[in-house]
């Protein structure tokens, strides 16, 4: 007879989406999320709006879930949740729940690290023609984090660097802003930059030392170069906005490809996982894809429903975990500031 699969439930709710998935083994049966447009109409996500939403979202999301699996909650070994890093209120939505179905269910409770979550995602079945080895390198890039990492293992990870002040995402959506784009920018300025004229702006390109990387004078420059021309002229932005698009874009990727480009030069051989929603810009993907061709890079780029927040990503942690037997503590806490 078939040995049984192990199934996980995932849920991730550490920012703006509320998200829950099932995985069979690593192979992913089910990955729903309910995205909060609420924050929309403040430009950016606010936190007490956040933790609401959660609570009125995570109970139906974890139904799509189950029923998109085919799965009876009976059934589940184990729940695998996001215990930070993140918005506290969001982050303890998504815990209490986790726990209180894994105590009523009487299974085990597996704690997530986001970050390792937007890694590791790489590892489900089929995501990509064939898995990653270790050691390889990581990379995040998100709204809330960019950081370069080295992985010995699935669970044996060194930060190398890491921006000092904003997120790479951050920049993006907060520079939109003062261009008048809808949160998050990101998407909007990558759909822009493709048709403006990237050198158009000269933007500053900061040295940072070791591996790390520093957007906030980057994002300042930015916004002064647009509050210096609206003086002069109101209707500047909308003048020039494909190319004020194209000019952030390069400049915010830029460093971040230095780095990448001395990281990779320093472990020869070794691959890199990319993860996080800035992971879904075309720029990105086309600057570390050209690598992968003319410099023998092996990159793995996650498929497009995986690079931005999603449970699915928590339910592999929760899967390799649950094979370590690395289970939690019910009275372990949700953290918004929580280490590899
Ligand atoms: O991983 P994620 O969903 O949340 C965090 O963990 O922070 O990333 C969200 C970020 C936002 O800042 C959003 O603007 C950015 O990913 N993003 C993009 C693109 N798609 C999403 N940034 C640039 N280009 C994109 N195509
Ligand atoms: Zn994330």
């Amino acid at each position: 007879m078939p040995e049984q699969p192990t199934y996980i439930l995932g849920i991730e709710s550490s920012c703006d989406d509320t998200a829950a998935a099932v995985l069979a083994d690593a192979q992913l049966l089910s990955n729903c999320i309910a995205t909060q447009a609420i924050h929309e109409a403040y430009g950016g996500v606010v936190p007490e709006l956040a933790s609401r939403a959660h609570q009125a979202n995570i109970v139906p999301v974890v139904d799509q879930a189950l029923s998109q699996a085919n799965i009876d909650k009976k059934q589940l070994h184990a729940i695998a949740y996001t215990r930070g890093p993140g918005l506290l209120g969001s982050l303890l939505v998504g815990a209490s729940f986790a726990k209180s179905l894994a105590l009523a269910l009487n299974i085990p409770l597996i704690e997530v690290n986001h970050l390792h979550g937007h890694l590791m995602a790489h590892f489900i079945a089929d995501t990509h023609p064939k898995l990653p080895t270790f050691p390889c390198l990581g990379v995040t890039i998100s709204g809330g984090h960019t950081q370069i990492v080295r992985m010995k293992s699935s669970f044996e990870i060194e930060i190398l660097g890491e921006t000092q002040d904003d997120a790479i995402g951050e920049a993006f959506d907060k520079c939109g802003k003062v261009m008048g784009l809808g949160y998050p920018a990101g998407p909007e300025i990558d759909k822009r930059a493709q048709l403006g004229n990237p050198t158009a702006f000269q933007l500053p390109n900061p040295k940072m030392p070791g591996y790390h990387l520093s957007y906030s004078g980057l994002k300042t420059a930015f916004l002064n170069l647009i509050h210096k021309h609206q003086q002069k002229d109101p209707d500047f932005v909308e003048k020039h906005l494909n190319d004020l698009c194209a000019s952030l874009q390069y400049a915010l990727i830029q460093p971040l490809m230095k780095q990448l480009d001395r990281v990779l030069a320093n472990y020869p051989g070794e691959a890199l996982l990319v993860g996080g929603g800035v992971a879904a810009n075309s720029a990105v993907r086309k600057a570390l894809s050209k690598r992968e061709e003319e410099q023998n890079w092996e990159v793995y780029l996650p498929p497009l429903k995986l690079t931005t927040d999603n449970a699915a990503m928590i339910g592999i942690v929760g899967y390799l975990k649950y094979k370590e037997q690395q289970f939690s503590d019910l009275n372990v806490s949700a953290q918004a500031r929580l280490p590899f």
